[in-house]
């Protein structure tokens, strides 16, 4: 991937999150959503590349834009495979709420691998370097958290595992309580909780549960430029979902996705606040000026920089 990408990419991930925080606290989920992926679409269609969206806002005919297959970029140069999620939180964004930021991930065709997530839920268990090579999705919660604070050197009850708040997830968050774990719930948004999962100073020691696959592959990106560990099983509601799968994803659909069949090779990584949360601060408006914060990855350097940016408004 080319360095010159780095800040091109970030620019797009800015110009969804300045776009998109007019919209926040009017609940109006669309309108904020349209606003995202229109910033997102302008900006990556200035971009010198031949690019296509590998994970995005859906299928073609559901999308209005930055569907799964769309062209992006100015047709002039490397062709890139590009997963964006431009708004992660809707709900958050149209209720003001923390943490909803947009994001993307991207890399050269045949200097990476992005999987092409079908969109349906996935199991996943995120954690930091410290527990590389300990956990294992195919365990109860509750061994998983014994084996972390051990390799953590905490009890299990300093743990916190952050979790998606849904009545799905009742018998995990009973589960990981029943085993001392301190639970940190989110009403939406468990890619910032993976990121934080991978931030020795964010005070989140894993994340678990279920939550969308495209979020997933975006976390994997994440994970693969940290370092730290994701494991993943895709999770079917309907058969159709399960039939698409199939075509898109090599080898099988049942199987524990590892990082690296996630994400893997070369890859960046781009995500701005868009209201602030734990991870990034979102858009402030000044007299005439609006800052916004970022994060940058890198998976060849392992490089993660904050990025706080003035946009001249006047
Ligand atoms: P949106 O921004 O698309 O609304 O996704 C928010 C989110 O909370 C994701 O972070 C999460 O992976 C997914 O929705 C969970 O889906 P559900 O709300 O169906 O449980």
């Amino acid at each position: 991937m080319d360095r010159n990408f780095n800040l091109d990419f970030l620019r797009v991930t800015e110009q969804a999150a300045l776009a998109t925080a007019r919209w926040v606290g009017k609940g109006e989920r669309d309108n904020a959503d349209e606003a995202a992926c229109s910033a997102m679409r302008a900006t990556l269609n200035r971009m010198p590349m031949c690019g296509t969206i590998v994970i995005g806002e859906g299928e073609r005919d559901e999308a209005p834009m930055l569907y799964i297959g769309e062209k992006v970029g100015d047709g002039q140069g490397p062709e890139v495979q590009i997963a964006v999620d431009p708004l992660e939180g809707t709900n958050l964004c149209a209720n003001g709420t923390p943490n909803a930021i947009s994001v993307l991930a991207a890399t050269v065709t045949g200097e990476g691998h992005l999987m092409h997530a079908p969109d349906c839920y996935m199991d996943k268990l995120v954690v930091g370097t410290e527990c590389v090579g300990v956990v294992d999705i195919t365990l109860p919660p509750r061994v998983n958290v014994r084996l972390m604070a051990k390799a953590l050197g905490k009890d299990v009850d300093e743990l916190i595992i952050g979790v998606l708040d849904r009545p799905r997830h009742q018998g995990l968050i009973d589960e990981l309580r029943e085993a001392g774990a301190r639970v940190h719930l989110v009403p939406d948004g468990d890619l910032s909780v993976a990121i934080a999962a991978l931030d020795p100073e964010a005070g989140i020691d894993g994340l678990m549960g279920t939550g969308g696959a495209p979020e997933g592959v975006l976390s994997a990106a994440a994970v693969l430029c940290c370092g730290g560990e994701m494991q993943a099983k895709l999770v079917f509601t309907k058969d159709e979902q399960r039939e698409r799968a199939e075509k898109m994803v090599e080898g099988q659909v049942d199987r524990v996705f590892r990082t690296e069949d996630l994400a893997s090779g070369s890859v960046i990584f781009s995500a701005t606040g868009i209201t602030s949360g734990d991870l990034l601060k979102g858009v402030r408006y000044k007299r005439d000026y609006a800052l916004t914060e970022s994060i940058v990855m890198r998976s060849n350097e392992r490089t993660i920089r904050r990025i706080e940016t003035i946009h001249r408004t006047n």
